[in-house]
């Protein structure tokens, strides 16, 4: 094993290897699965083949090579808590696969693998085991194939181990295609063993200790899981391999922890540098420089395929592992933010191979750097927390945080349960986990309006793919086509009907449907821009389309109405898409493209799509920014759109390799789907494009067709997200005219010329405060005249004059002023005025401090027991106190008790 096999050098070779041998190089999927709602991340090289296993989809070519980003985090494969703890988990890692679609099988997956593993890499063929399938639980047998193919190399013989489900069974999750595997472990030798101090422990293939790594996963794909348990054998038999590209890089460089190669070492020194450690200090800490160098990677791939931090799904994860790197960052010391640097060397190592990582850097790092400051705002105060909870727990005698204080800490706080469970081992406790779980749960369901949406998706899960196989079992076989780029109206024929869910050859007027068509122009919702609608006319009958569905890949479904007569499969018909809408949406998308590359000119180039949607009246652009516009940008950003427009610039669109199109600087947008080759949409000349993105979407053929463009609405719509409304064309001019209609209307009403609007409204404001002035003297003067008369009403009980009286004022200042009259006037006595404001009884009681002090006369005392009648609360100073009530009709009578109360205070004074 030699210094030359840098992790470069590695993957190159095992793709050339299999390139060599007629395999085509694809690039990685992203990490957020397409068209799967079945998985969180991509977890295995083999998701972005699933419809190929299935027999529901093709490619060009028969066998295949990749290097695929995959992350482990969640369901039935999770890795989790191994993460940071040991030298071979990772949350993300790479993992190179091979794959044979129904083409080759087990006699060169197996000769390939042990071939490049001991002739090319080196590898000591005595260290290398392999497995092979035994049924332990069921009746799918012994593998004697895979035995027999292995016998065929030079393994030890010996070294050939049976294992049963738990080990040698793959399957990519609950359901989907699966089958028996062989592993090919490597023996690391006895030294490696951590277990060594364990009694009985025995080092083993498939055992608990680091001795033997598994290294490479060989997959016989023979069977679909469905939902039931049930397992379908498939059409044809497939090879999926998967290849721990870490471990493997740990192999050749000769070292026994993932973490000392040239994958993660470079960002450990980083982090090293970063704290200030000496390397003593480094290696007294090595869990967290293992997670931090772990998580960072999976931080900036997650950001790089459009996640973003969030408090569900994946934006969870992604939050909750940014966190737990950023908890353990503190246990080193950092106190600043310092994740977002560590990306620079993420990308710097990996952005050959993953080119959306550089092409997204800026925006990479600015979600981070949010990210942190966001978390760092509550850290210390959730950190403070937990220390306090863990010391409750301890002096209870108690070893278990209950799960409602994690959720609190998780909810409140920002701190994700899996920061809380790493600090309460630390400290040799468990947690409830089960309790936070359904905390969790009940507060979800709190949020979730409509459940609905989940049965529909569980019976559509079934449905479609049924379709898609009665579709390919007629004959003659059809060619399903979609092109919505080019004419709007296509002479084609009906394929298969759904009515009712349920697959139908023919249709009644009056029916709701769902149609597939061999040919269609009507584009079906994806990257923001929504689905045509329009109409299907047959021989006889006619419906509408109103919307458009591709529930699984390749399967395009026309919803409406029958209209008229009666649709038959086989009909030959015509399919019109709602021209005028469509114009308008492609007018609306393009405007997008423009939108996105002057907010770039103006806000800078950290901007990017973080969403979008492309409807017929309006567009809405999502983006990454973290401040509102100012008037001037928007109106330089307005300007810049419509210069392009204006100059009538050409929109063309080119196929191309997505590796290609990165390279050469168009702007990839989350969105969409990568495959090997991607649309890249121009704006402008070849020689001088405006603006280059990957887009499935339509558009117009020249910039002018847009017409105008004008932003409707600038707001920010969460953490460093803003959201702009705009319009186009028709919508463009319908916005105006709405805006002017409002204008004359309100000139109108003001009899004020439009131009003169705001400086008229600017004194009609100064009028109307000017009035209200007024108002509130003459209000004063009238209570003041009212008071006056009150005066004759004041009775006197021991010595002590007392006024009570029901007045008719605005508001509890004007009530409190006539108590202060009154205590001028009378050095010495007790008033308690009441009014009614809002329909609501209002209550004043004041005196002066020698009656409080002198009488016991405690004018908040007497204010809560006049509350009570009327059904409120109140209180206040000795002196002056306010109550108010429910009960309007009452305040007679609480008036009416005042002087009973007054003397009986009076009596008991000291
Ligand atoms: N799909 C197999 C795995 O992920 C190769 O292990």
């Amino acid at each position: 094993m030699t210094e030359a096999w840098t992790s470069e050098k590695i993957r190159q070779t095992f793709l050339d290897y299999f390139e060599a041998r007629d395999h085509t190089v694809v690039p990685s999927a992203s990490l957020v699965p397409q068209d799967d709602p079945t998985l969180l991340f991509t977890n295995a090289g083999m998701n972005q083949f699933k419809d190929v296993f299935l027999g529901t989809g093709t490619r060009p070519y028969t066998r295949a090579t990749d290097t695929q980003k995959v992350m482990r985090v969640a369901g039935k494969h999770n890795d989790l808590e191994d993460v940071g703890r040991d030298g071979t988990h990772h949350t993300l890692f790479e993992m190179l696969g091979n794959w044979s679609f129904g083409d080759y099988y087990k006699k060169e997956a197996i000769a390939w693998a042990w071939d490049l593993l001991t002739r090319v890499y080196g590898l000591a063929s005595d260290r290398l085991w392999a497995t092979f399938f035994k049924d332990d639980e069921g009746d799918l047998g012994i593998d004697e194939e895979a035995v027999h193919h292995w016998r065929a190399t030079t393994i030890d013989p010996r070294h050939i181990l049976p294992f049963g489900r738990k080990d040698n069974f793959w399957e990519m999750g609950d359901t989907g295609p699966c089958g028996p595997s062989s592993e090919i472990f490597y023996d690391r030798g006895p030294a490696a063993c951590d277990r060594q101090t364990i009694a009985d422990h025995v080092c083993r293939v498939n055992g608990d200790c680091e001795r033997f790594t598994e290294v490479w996963n060989l997959v016989f794909i023979q069977y679909n899981r469905h939902a039931s348990g049930d397992l379908e054998p498939l059409p044809a038999q497939h090879i999926d391999t998967g290849l721990g590209f870490e471990r493997l890089v740990a192999l050749l460089q000769d070292q026994t922890s993932n973490y000392r190669t040239d994958l993660f070492w470079p960002i450990i020194e980083r982090v090293q540098v970063l704290v200030g450690q000496t390397d003593a200090q480094r290696e007294a800490s090595l869990v967290p420089y293992r997670v931090i160098a772990d998580h960072i990677r999976a931080v900036t791939f997650l950001i790089g395929d459009g996640v973003l931090p969030a408090n569900d799904g994946r934006g969870y994860v992604l939050r909750m592992i940014l966190r737990r790197a950023v908890r353990f960052g503190r246990t080193l010391g950092f106190t600043q933010p310092f994740m977002s640097e560590l990306a620079d060397i993420v990308v710097q190592k990996m952005g050959q191979v993953f080119p959306e990582l550089p092409a997204r850097i800026d925006f990479i790092k600015a979600t981070i750097l949010g990210e942190e400051k966001r978390f760092l705002r509550t850290l210390d105060q959730g950190l403070g927390r937990l220390e306090e909870i863990i010391d409750e727990v301890k002096t209870e005698g108690a070893t278990e945080i209950p799960g409602d204080q994690a959720f609190f800490l998780h909810d409140t706080l920002g701190l994700p349960f899996e920061v809380t469970r790493d600090i309460v081992l630390e400290h040799g406790l468990t947690i409830d986990e089960a309790g936070y779980q359904a905390e969790r749960e009940a507060q979800r369901a709190r949020g979730r309006a409509a459940g609905a949406f989940e049965l529909e998706a569980d019976v559509h899960a079934q449905l479609y793919p049924q379709l898609q196989a009665w579709i390919q079992s007629q004959t003659p076989k059809w060619e399903l086509a979609y092109d919505p780029y080019g004419a709007l109206e296509v002479g084609t024929r009906v394929v298969a009907l759904l009515c009712d869910d349920q697959i139908a050859t023919i249709a009644q007027e009056g029916d709701t449907l769902e149609l597939v068509l061999a040919d269609t122009c009507f584009y079906v919702e994806s990257g923001g821009q929504v689905s045509d609608t329009g109409r299907i006319t047959g021989p006889d009958w006619e419906m509408t389309v109103t919307e458009m569905r591709r529930p699984i890949e390749g399967l395009i479904i026309h919803v409406g109405h029958v209209i008229r007569g009666t649709p038959r499969v086989g009909d030959a018909v015509t399919a019109q898409v709602d021209e005028v809408r469509r114009r308008d949406i492609m007018r609306n998308h393009t405007a997008t493209h423009l939108l996105h590359r002057a907010l770039r000119e103006v806000l800078g180039s950290h901007v990017q799509q973080a969403g979008s949607v492309v409807a017929p009246d309006r567009l809405r652009f999502d983006f990454n920014h973290n401040a509102p516009m100012t008037a001037a940008q928007r109106a330089r950003i307005e300007q810049i759109v419509t210069e392009v427009v204006l100059a009538d610039e050409l929109v063309t669109s080119r196929q191309e390799s997505y590796r290609e199109a990165l390279s050469q600087g168009v702007i990839a947008l989350f969105e969409e789907k990568y495959g090997e080759t991607v649309r890249v949409l121009r704006v402008g000349e070849p020689a001088h494009p405006l603006s280059e993105e990957l887009c499935g979407g339509t558009h117009v053929a020249r910039t002018s067709e847009i017409g105008a463009f004008l932003i409707l609405d600038e707001e920010g719509i969460g953490a460093g997200v803003r959201r702009i409304e705009a319009a186009t064309g028709r919508g463009a001019l319908d916005a105006v005219q709405t805006l002017r209609e409002r204008q004359e209307q309100t000139a109108a009403l003001l009899s004020t010329p439009l131009e003169e609007l705001p400086q008229r409204a600017a004194r009609l404001l100064e009028e109307l405060k000017t009035a209200q002035r007024e108002i509130d003297q003459l209000t004063r003067k009238l209570a003041r005249a009212d008071f006056q008369s009150l005066l004759n009403d004041v009775i006197e009980i021991d010595e002590v004059p007392v006024l009570t009286a029901q007045v008719d004022v605005p508001d509890a200042d004007t009530l409190r002023e006539m108590a202060d009259w009154f205590r001028d006037k009378m050095q010495g006595g007790v008033i308690v005025l009441g009014t009614v404001v809002d329909g609501k009884p209002l209550l004043i009681a004041a005196t002066t401090n020698q009656m409080v002090e002198r009488h016991n006369l405690h004018a908040g005392n007497l204010i809560r027991q006049l509350a009570e009648i009327v059904g409120g609360g109140g209180g206040g100073r000795p002196d002056m106190a306010q109550a108010g009530g429910r009960n309007a009709a009452k305040l007679p009578t609480a008036l009416g008790a005042v002087p009973d109360l007054v003397r009986e205070m009076l009596s008991t004074k000291h």
